[in-house]
């Protein structure tokens, strides 16, 4: 299947590299276009595609279309566009209705992927429109399925699930670069220090799999030791009050936009 991205910006690029490595369920080709900065070139280059003029030729060479632009660049690019078969849409906080205002003629996929899909251990939340044609979402189902968990959500639940799965990423790498940083102040090598923070977080993700974030706590904490101390001081200067702000101020940024 040929895999056309609008935009070869960060999820583009991160779900190419992803698809680039993946041994079974790749596109057969993947075309990218940019707004004139030269990524798709370069991304092209990196992932073995190919860069394309205009998104109206990549539109009528690819079998799915991933819009990977901005969502405020949504009408303008989709007003000079022939109707894709499949659009995968991953533009933020932008619902079905409003993608399917802007490509009445195509079958339109909304997906939340998270970074991780480079790396093809992401999350992909993916919603459907009733009626959708079920063999299109199908073959999208399995491209998608190559690079990440896919979970499928009602509409109305994908800003929710942004907030959980899309942008946390970003929250466990300022988890990483603190702890990371305290280590190398403390004397670890640098890398070494964040390297120790990722496997740990890699081990406690498979440990998510069989027990829930209290046994793992509690197992950890014993009481009167290190990681007690280390929990009162994370309550105390805020701690998980902290990551309920930062879901909600994402969801109000969401919802504002
Ligand atoms: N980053 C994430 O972790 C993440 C997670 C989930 C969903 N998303 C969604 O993914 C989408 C892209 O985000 P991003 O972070 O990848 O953004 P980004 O890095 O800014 O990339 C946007 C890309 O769109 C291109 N573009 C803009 N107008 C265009 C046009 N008319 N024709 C063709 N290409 C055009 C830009 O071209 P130039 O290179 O020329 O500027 C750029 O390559 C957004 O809707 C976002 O909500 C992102």
């Amino acid at each position: 299947m040929v895999v056309g991205f609008i935009g070869s910006g960060n999820m583009a690029a991160a779900m190419a590299r992803g698809w680039a490595g993946a041994e079974q369920n790749s596109p057969s080709k993947m075309l990218f276009t940019d707004s004139g900065s030269g990524r798709a070139t370069a991304l092209a280059g990196e992932v073995g595609g190919q860069a394309v003029d205009s998104n109206e030729d990549l539109v009528r060479n690819s079998d799915v279309v991933v819009l990977a632009v901005k969502p405020a660049s949504l009408e303008e690019v989709a007003a000079s566009l022939p109707a894709p078969r499949a659009v995968l849409s991953l533009l933020g906080a932008t619902p079905l209705a409003r993608l399917a205002e802007q490509f009445p003629d195509s079958t339109v996929i909304r997906l939340m992927p998270n970074l991780a899909v480079e790396v093809r251990t992401g999350v992909i939340c993916m919603a459907d429109p009733e009626g959708a044609d079920e063999g299109i979402v199908a073959e999208c189902r399995s491209l998608l399925e190559a690079i990440s968990t896919v979970y499928e959500l009602p509409d109305e639940s994908m800003d929710v699930a942004t907030a959980v799965m899309g942008c946390s990423p970003a929250y466990f790498a300022v988890i990483a670069e603190a702890l990371g940083h305290e280590g190398a102040a403390g004397g670890l090598e640098p890398e070494v220090a964040i390297r120790m923070v990722g496997e740990s977080m890699a081990g406690t993700a498979e440990l998510l799999r069989r027990r829930t974030p209290f046994e793992i706590e509690t197992a950890v904490a014993s009481p009167g030791g290190s990681t007690e101390a280390g929990l009162e001081a994370l309550a105390a200067a805020g701690g998980a009050d902290a990551f309920r702000k930062a879901f909600e101020a994402s969801i109000v940024r969401m919802r504002g936009s």
